[in-house]
């Protein structure tokens, strides 16, 4: 979980800086990156090592979650629980979950139809084939619905590092007295910067 995690956290980086194009309206610098990440050969390996991370994240929480579950044979007191574990982390099977539906309807959405779907094409200036991913996208975040449910997920992944960043690290068995808390303040820092970035595109493009 913690290797697939920190895996994760890294595409979540390259992801954000691939979009942020959709911020200043450049439709090339979009379109162009995801043409670069749906044919580069490099690139389509690291793609379905992406894939099998995104899968086998998610069967190893299930079946974490399902473990600690039948370690205990009643369930942990309900009040004061944060005196022990903070709320993120007591609700990461929740907040994983979340995240998962979130990314089946966001693949549907963009990767499904970028691979499989029939998206208008044009000539670029540098004269590539390139698919209007960027009209697509800007067209989607338009909708009430489509934008608040994406700021509400982002909400959710943002609550999931919060805990799970550091943790990896604990998994690993990279716990340090100096270090540890350094990690710790900038998985949370990770977290709310992420989120809050990732966010920020359906807000600015529904009010635009
Ligand atoms: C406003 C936020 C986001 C926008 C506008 C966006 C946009 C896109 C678009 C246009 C694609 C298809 C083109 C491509 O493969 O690059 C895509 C693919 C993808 N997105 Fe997002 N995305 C957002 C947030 C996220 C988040 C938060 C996650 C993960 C939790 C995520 C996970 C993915 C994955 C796994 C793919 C498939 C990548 C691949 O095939 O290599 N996206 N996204």
């Amino acid at each position: 979980m913690a290797l697939t995690g920190l895996f994760l956290c890294s595409f979540l980086v390259v992801h954000l800086i691939g979009n942020l194009p959709l911020l200043s309206g450049d439709k090339e610098a979009f379109n162009g990156y995801a043409h670069f990440m749906t044919t580069f050969p490099l690139i389509k390996i690291v793609s379905y090592l992406l894939y099998g991370s995104i899968v086998l994240h998610s069967i190893d929480g299930i079946l974490l979650t399902r473990k600690n579950k039948a370690a205990r044979e009643t369930d942990y007191v309900k009040y004061n629980g944060k005196a022990n574990a903070s709320w993120s982390s007591r609700n990461m099977a929740i907040l994983g979950t979340l995240t998962l539906v979130f990314l089946i309807i966001h693949m549907k959405s963009f990767w499904y139809e970028m691979h499989f779907g029939s998206v208008p094409t044009y000539i670029s200036e540098e004269g590539v084939e390139l698919k209007d991913l960027y009209t697509i996208t800007v067209a989607a975040f338009q909708e009430l619905w489509y934008a608040l449910f994406y700021v509400i997920s982002m909400m959710g992944l943002g609550f999931h590092l919060w805990h799970g960043f550091a943790s990896s690290f604990q998994t690993l068995g990279l716990s340090h007295s100096k270090y540890t808390p350094i990690i710790e303040i900038f998985g949370k820092s990770f977290s709310v910067i992420v989120s809050l970035a990732f966010a920020s595109i359906p807000i600015y493009l529904l009010l635009s």
